[in-house]
């Protein structure tokens, strides 16, 4: 099938990619022509694992293309994608202009029937806006009665770091519509990720657009409930990870998102609850839960640096910290909303120096802090260890998992760990005679 997607983010580009590798014609339509410029030439502006390849070998193929010309991508696509951008306003909802400014361009082009698939997150109602947008255009050229344009909600639930095999192996493709035909073009066009068992449920615009908020809502309030429980635990003198393993194995609850830690970061997960708590009050009604789940996650966030504080009297003054990780989670170069930039951020104002290691956020932390003179970055994860007083844990990379404690011991001047992940046994450190602070369990 012809198809067009419009935004080549994390969500447009994967998805393009994905699509494209399956077989159909996609044509992705952004206004950053520098972005499109690189794309064009295998530079993938993300990292994301199996995605650069993708890319490639599609464009190279002549199934994928770019182009900042949207009225050649709006008369190319059977399928019109929207995976344009909705970050947050200043009051916390998502800002739709993008989405909006999108369905007007495709009001004003559009030649022939065609199905318009919203991906982007968007607030519930969203679906029926960019309808009337799309309608209304239409009829201004007269052409509402010979065009067909149903519009579907068809939110994303892929992962940064797994985007490609999330899209290529969706749990779910979830199908806002009560247009038969649109139904049956979505059907066609994911019936390649259909196989096996039925995937796809089909359900109104609005209960779909709701699905997206609810998953991202849900998984949020398994974690800000479990950072909660870990800083209870701390105070009881209970083991956090006895009790994980011990809830997780009831299949209700299940071990997946009750990982305590530094609070959950990334462009989706604030955003998201934000948003829906915006939604919330919109329609007149108060969110107490997710109003709750919001406030533990700033809370969290400040957690670490306060164990530091506590530790060093509050004075840090002077001190130097090895700091490994900088991405909002492991797999990614993302530093959106990231638990290392809070607590960086903390340790500077307090008057203290950072040097910090990635495995893949380098750059991303270079453009962003790279002019302070109290941060330094570093090539490997024992480099940022020589000369600092402690060494701080933010992000789960699979290398932090077992590093050489000796060397931690005799590069540290103040010979302690604080591990925002709980990536250590407290009792292996502390036969390496380190003292160990972490979530959720007692020093
Ligand atoms: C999230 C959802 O998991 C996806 O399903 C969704 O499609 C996506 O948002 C989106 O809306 O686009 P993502 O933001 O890539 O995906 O990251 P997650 O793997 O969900 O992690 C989010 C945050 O929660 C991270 O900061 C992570 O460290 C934290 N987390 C996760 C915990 O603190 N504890 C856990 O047990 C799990």
């Amino acid at each position: 099938m012809k198809v067009t997607v419009f935004g080549v983010g994390y969500v447009g580009l994967v998805q393009a990619a994905v699509l494209a590798e399956v077989g159909h014609q996609v044509v992705c339509v952004d206004i950053d022509s520098e972005k499109l410029e690189a794309l064009m030439q295998g530079n993938i502006p993300i990292y994301e694992p199996g995605l650069e390849s993708l890319v490639v070998e599609n464009y190279n193929s002549g199934r994928l293309s770019f182009s900042t010309d949207a009225a050649q991508g709006v008369r190319h696509g059977e399928v019109q994608f929207i995976a344009v951008g909705t970050p947050s306003d200043e009051i916390g909802a998502a800002d739709t202009q993008y989405v909006l400014q999108v369905a007007e361009t495709i009001g004003q082009h559009l030649e022939r029937s065609a199905v318009v698939v919203n991906k982007s997150t968007v607030p519930v109602g969203t679906a029926d806006k960019v309808a009337n947008i799309i309608h209304q255009a239409l009829r201004a050229r007269q052409r509402f009665s010979d065009i067909h344009c149903p519009v579907v909600s068809n939110p994303e639930f892929l992962k940064e770091g797994s985007a490609v095999s999330d899209c290529m192996k969706p749990d779910r493709i979830i199908v806002g519509t009560t247009d038969k035909q649109a139904e049956a073009v979505i059907r066609e066009i994911y019936a390649p990720f259909n196989r096996n068992r039925e995937k796809i449920m089909v359900m109104d615009e609005r209960s779909a657009e709701l699905t997206k908020y609810a998953a991202n809502c849900m998984l949020a309030t398994k974690i800000s409930f479990m950072n909660e429980v870990a800083n209870l635990a701390e105070r009881l003198g209970a083991d956090i990870e006895s009790v994980r393993m011990g809830i997780g194995s009831d299949p209700r609850i299940g071990y997946h998102f009750i990982y305590p830690g530094v609070g959950y970061g990334g462009s989706c997960f604030p955003k998201d609850v934000q948003a829906l708590i915006h939604t919330s009050s919109q329609a007149g009604f108060e969110p107490k839960i997710l109003q709750a789940v919001e406030s533990r996650n700033r809370l969290q966030k400040q957690t670490l640096f306060a164990k530091i504080a506590d530790y060093y009297g509050r004075d840090l003054k002077g001190k130097t910290f090895a700091l490994w990780g900088l991405a909002f989670k492991p797999n990614t170069d993302d530093m959106r909303e990231a638990p290392a930039r809070v607590l960086m951020e903390a340790l500077w104002k307090a008057g203290a120096t950072v040097q910090a290691y990635d495995p893949e956020a380098m750059d991303e932390a270079q453009r962003i802090y790279g002019q302070r003179s109290d941060f330094r970055l570093c090539g490997t994860k024992e480099a940022a260890l020589s000369g600092a007083d402690a060494l701080v844990v933010v992000t789960e990379w699979q290398i932090f998992r077992a590093p050489d404690f000796d060397l931690i011991g005799r590069s540290l001047t103040d010979r302690v760990i604080f591990d925002g992940r709980n990536v250590y046994d407290p009792a292996r450190i502390a036969t390496r005679g380190l003292n160990y602070y972490s979530v959720g369990r007692a020093p």
